[in-house]
């Protein structure tokens, strides 16, 4: 249980608080575990709400973790790729909504080459003012370096759980070690990193999600996107009960705890209200994440005809139900009352 005293403005929290924190179900202490959160990410990042424009060019990946639907073993998957108009127009579609950074995500897809990536960074940087964020997974230190020079501003790249065994069970092809020697390597390019996990993966514990969020720090990781687990029934991951009908998904209180510790320990940070988190609360989720610590949004701005094959899960990934897809700057101001920003939205450091 907390107490009444005002909570962790100085001193840092240790592996045990986050621990007590996460298995906290005391709702008066997390109503005040949620607000010391807020009150920390106006305090450290300000009121602003920064939204990114998300672009899924391509459902090809070479790798199988278990608990994706893009995983190369998923045979029941149609695929797609968007070739480089496609994308090029789609970040300029976005910019003459209103974003100003475009996030370029796909599976493991080698036909992307360096080159390729190349070419879309400075075609989109050529006609439009935009930031652009990266997400195309694990790919050698030559070719992250050329992609930052020609103009790439962040990268993500999900460590997705800080215990290497699970990381090994979970990614048959990859190392964990090698997913951490990434990340230092994206920070010293002089990437904004982003890393992340998935929150209630079968075989994590309390105290591996502590040793996740310490590690956000102890990285200085400047992008954390923390959303739940979603069981796929078209991934080799068990579910929690036989029945893959009764499968237990973790609770959105869970989440908005990993958020709300989360910032509390990285103070500075940019955090997503994850799009998975409206599959598990399509009202509440995204809303219920910014009043915790986030105060970014991602919106899925994917041509319509690609975006239903983009199916890392089971579910609509957009959080259209709670922002009109038209105007979805206004829409977030009038739901949340704070002020959408209209610039890049770099962490300032
Ligand atoms: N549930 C939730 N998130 C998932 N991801 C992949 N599969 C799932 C799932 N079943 C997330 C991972 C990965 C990104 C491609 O999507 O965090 O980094
Ligand atoms: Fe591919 Fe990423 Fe899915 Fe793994 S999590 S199968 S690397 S898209």
């Amino acid at each position: 249980m907390l107490t009444d005293e005002p909570l962790l403005f100085d001193a840092p929290l240790s592996h045990s608080e986050i621990v007590q924190f996460l298995k906290e179900d005391d709702l008066a202490a997390l109503a005040k575990l949620y607000t010391t959160a807020d009150d920390v990410r106006f305090l450290c990042v300000g009121d602003d709400i920064h939204v990114r424009a998300l672009i899924n060019f391509s459902n090809h990946c070479r790798r199988n973790c278990l608990y994706c639907g893009l995983r190369q073993g998923n045979a029941e998957l149609t695929r797609f790729r968007m070739n480089e108009n496609e994308i090029i127009s789609a970040a300029i579609k976005a910019y003459k909504k209103g974003y100003r950074t475009v996030v370029l995500q796909s599976g493991e897809d080698e036909l992307y080459t360096e080159k390729v990536i190349c070419r879309i960074i400075i075609g989109i940087k050529q006609s439009c003012d935009i930031a652009i964020t990266l997400s195309l997974g694990e790919r050698p230190y030559k070719t992250l370096k050329a992609w930052f020079n020609e103009g790439a501003d962040r990268y993500l790249l999900k460590h997705e759980t800080s215990d290497p065994e699970l990381y090994e069970q979970l990614h048959p092809d990859l190392r964990f070690d090698h997913r951490i020697d990434m990340l230092r390597n994206l920070k010293e390019i002089g990437y904004q990193t982003g890393s992340g996990i998935m929150v209630g993966i079968p075989g994590q514990t309390y105290e591996s999600v502590a040793n996740d969020i310490l590690l956000f720090k102890e990285l200085d990781i400047d992008m954390i996107g923390c959303g739940p687990y979603i069981y796929n029934p078209k991934t080799p991951l068990q579910a929690a009960t036989p029945d893959e009908n009764l499968y237990i998904q973790p609770k959105p209180e869970y989440v908005y705890k990993v958020v709300a510790l989360s910032r509390i320990v990285t103070r500075d940070t940019h955090i997503p209200a994850t799009t998975a988190l409206s599959a598990l609360n399509p009202e509440l989720g995204i809303l219920s994440a910014l009043s915790a610590g986030a105060n970014v949004i991602m919106i899925n701005e994917t041509p319509e005809q690609y975006r239903r094959l983009y199916e890392i899960y089971p579910k609509d990934e957009t959080p259209a139900d709670i922002l009109s897809p038209e105007n979805p700057f206004e829409t977030i101001e009038q739901l949340t009352g704070r002020h959408v920003a209209r610039d890049y939205g770099h962490r300032h450091l």
